[in-house]
């Protein structure tokens, strides 16, 4: 493992997306939970109870989101509305290429703890590793560098596991890197990650005129404008695990430790969304039957306007009553209906659209 003396530029960089209100400095908000264990795919639109695209706009293909910009300054940052409180973060994605362009994906806190995964847009052989307690960046003798093959062009396994006794990054189930809570590099825990974190996504540009020269140089030189867009990540997944399953954590005190975070107890609003039934457009409930339920429903379709004329029909001759009575078989309850239900039923979706159609 080798140490980048120049991580530390990175921290700086990070520092600038601050938190909104520091709680070893003043009393803060519960950090809502997570509480559960969950997969996001982002290969369609984000579920903005849980995410918060904060800067720039993703396209979404089938295979993830892709953080791409055209701006020489744009950048990108995706953030959970929830937080875990020790856990495991999996993140498959394909950095952006290009010198100049960082693509990042990590745990943070309110207070700037951080777990890192980041990749520097000049090296597509790299992924650096990294972690920060309390947003102390004066020292840079914390980032690692693995090899990691083709970084740009496939999907990795970037998997951080962590707990309060240890940090673990791996890679493709290959573990490439521990540090534990009591060691020089983390101060003996001082400085080791302890507090809620919330998961952040993002790419953005170092290799800018504005920036620093030392910048510049770490992330390989100016970003190429005649390349826009310049930037090009793609996020297929992540699956996070909170340790915890209460519904929010609090600070009690402005230590920063994790002895002095409470644990509220109950549901989370997170875990209330992730369980919630999506709700679905009729179009897309009719697109998700199999064929034979649309020749199913047609016939019922057939069968109701049948009906209808039939009423119709006994209606202007005066018998409509005497027909409902002569007819105990009412088209819902057709052959066909009952094939088209029993399909829809058996589909999960289609499982809650009978419910819903037979309350
Ligand atoms: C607390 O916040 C105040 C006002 O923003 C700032 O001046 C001070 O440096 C902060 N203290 C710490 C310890 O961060
Ligand atoms: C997303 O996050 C930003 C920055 O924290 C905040 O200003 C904004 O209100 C959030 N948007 C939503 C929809 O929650
Ligand atoms: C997204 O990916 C998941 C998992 O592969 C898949 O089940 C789902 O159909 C995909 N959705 C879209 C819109 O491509
Ligand atoms: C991502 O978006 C950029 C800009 O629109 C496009 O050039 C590129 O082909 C897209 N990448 C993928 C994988 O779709
Ligand atoms: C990029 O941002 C810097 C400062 O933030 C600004 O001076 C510069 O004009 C911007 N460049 C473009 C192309 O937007
Ligand atoms: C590009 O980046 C700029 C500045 O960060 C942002 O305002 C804009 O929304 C981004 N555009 C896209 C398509 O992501
Ligand atoms: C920040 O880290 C440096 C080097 O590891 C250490 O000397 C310093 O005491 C730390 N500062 C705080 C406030 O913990
Ligand atoms: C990228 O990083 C890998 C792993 O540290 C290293 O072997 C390789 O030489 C680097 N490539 C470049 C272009 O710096
Ligand atoms: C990703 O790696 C982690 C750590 O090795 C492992 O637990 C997980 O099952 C892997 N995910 C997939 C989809 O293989
Ligand atoms: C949490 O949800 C479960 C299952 O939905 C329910 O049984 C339980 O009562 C809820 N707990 C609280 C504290 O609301």
């Amino acid at each position: 493992m080798l140490l980048l003396p120049l991580l530390f530029i990175l921290a700086t960089l990070t520092r600038a997306d601050e938190t909104d209100c520091d709680p070893l400095n003043q009393t803060c908000p519960a950090d809502a939970a997570l509480g559960t264990a969950h997969t996001w795919w982002f290969n369609s639109t984000l579920d903005s109870t849980l995410w918060n695209m904060t800067t720039g706009t993703p396209e979404y293909t089938s295979e993830g989101a892709n953080f791409s910009n055209r701006s020489v300054n744009g950048s990108t940052l995706l953030q959970s509305n929830f937080y875990i409180f020790f856990g495991v973060m999996e993140a498959h994605v394909k950095m952006a290429a290009g010198p100049g362009a960082i693509s990042s994906v990590i745990l943070q806190s309110d207070d700037l703890d951080e777990i890192d995964w980041e990749w520097v847009g000049y090296n597509t052989s790299a992924v650096q590793s990294d972690f920060f307690g309390k947003g102390n960046t004066t020292t840079s003798d914390r980032g690692g560098i693995h090899a990691v093959a083709h970084a740009d062009s496939q999907f990795h396994n970037y998997t951080s596991y962590w707990d309060r006794e240890r940090l673990e990054w791996w890679i493709d189930g290959r573990l490439v890197r521990t540090v534990h809570y009591s060691e020089p590099l983390t101060l003996y825990g001082r400085n080791y990650p302890q507090t809620p974190c919330r998961v952040k996504v993002s790419v953005w540009p170092a290799g800018i005129p504005s920036e620093s020269l030392g910048n510049i140089e770490w992330a390989g030189g100016l970003v190429d404008r005649d390349d826009l867009p310049f930037t090009m990540a793609v996020l297929q997944r992540i699956r996070v695990q909170d340790f915890h399953t209460g519904r929010e954590y609090q600070y009690t005190d402005r230590s920063g430790s994790y002895e002095s975070i409470k644990v509220v107890s109950g549901n989370s609003t997170a875990k209330a969304e992730i369980n919630k039934t999506p709700k679905k457009t009729l179009a897309q409930k009719w697109a998700d039957l199999p064929t034979a339920a649309h020749v199913g429903v047609y016939c019922a379709a057939a069968a109701v306007a049948a009906f209808v004329l039939y009423c119709i029909r006994q209606r202007r001759q005066g018998r409509l009553e005497r027909a409902l009575a002569e007819s105990p078989r009412s088209p819902v309850q057709s052959t066909e209906m009952d094939t088209y239900k029993k399909q829809w039923r058996q589909s999960e979706w289609g499982r809650r659209g009978y419910q819903n159609v037979e309350q």
